[in-house]
């Protein structure tokens, strides 16, 4: 029978072998086990930044045609906003600061009516918040996003 040396080098590297291989056959079978539960991860909800507006101070933004001008603490840096409900049913929500050089412009007589800045004066539209009239064109009234229209709550989601 033949004699064969073994290094310290052989050794330690057999050695690892079959503490690795022993890792493997132990840990692949819980690996497995593992990636069968059906395990139900609960996620948070998205971010909501859409500000919910009680309108029930504001009965005439309830009804088609209603317009009004408000301020809610804490938000757009403390300026006003122009609320409109359109007679399509559909809400539209506006900076109150001209575009122009600030000034603070008007409510529309009514839901149809342009959105006036008093000041050079220029006219913007109350569905888009466009320019449509006046000396200054291009520019646009800043708008915000509206959300659920709740009528039976009489709340209003702005993104604001
Ligand atoms: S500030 Fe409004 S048109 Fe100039």
């Amino acid at each position: 029978m033949e004699k064969k040396d073994i290094t310290r080098r052989d050794f330690i590297v057999n050695t690892g072998k079959v503490i690795g291989a022993g890792v493997v056959v132990t840990t692949i079978p819980q690996f497995l086990t593992s990636c069968e539960k059906n395990e139900t991860v609960t996620l948070p909800p998205p971010p909501s930044n859409f500000y919910t507006l009680d309108l029930t101070p504001y009965p005439e933004l309830l009804s088609k045609g209603g317009v009004r001008k408000i301020k809610i603490a804490g938000k757009n840096q403390g300026n006003d906003i122009i609320i409109i409900h359109h007679q399509d049913d559909s809400f539209k929500v506006f900076d109150t600061v001209c575009p122009h050089q600030g000034c603070p412009v008007n409510s529309p007589s009514d839901s149809e009516a342009t959105i006036d800045c008093p000041c050079h004066p220029n006219a913007y539209s109350s569905v888009t918040g466009d320019w449509v009239a006046g000396p200054y064109s291009g520019l646009v009234l800043k708008s915000f996003e509206v959300g659920y229209f709740d009528a039976t709550k009489k709340t209003l989601e702005i993104k604001i």
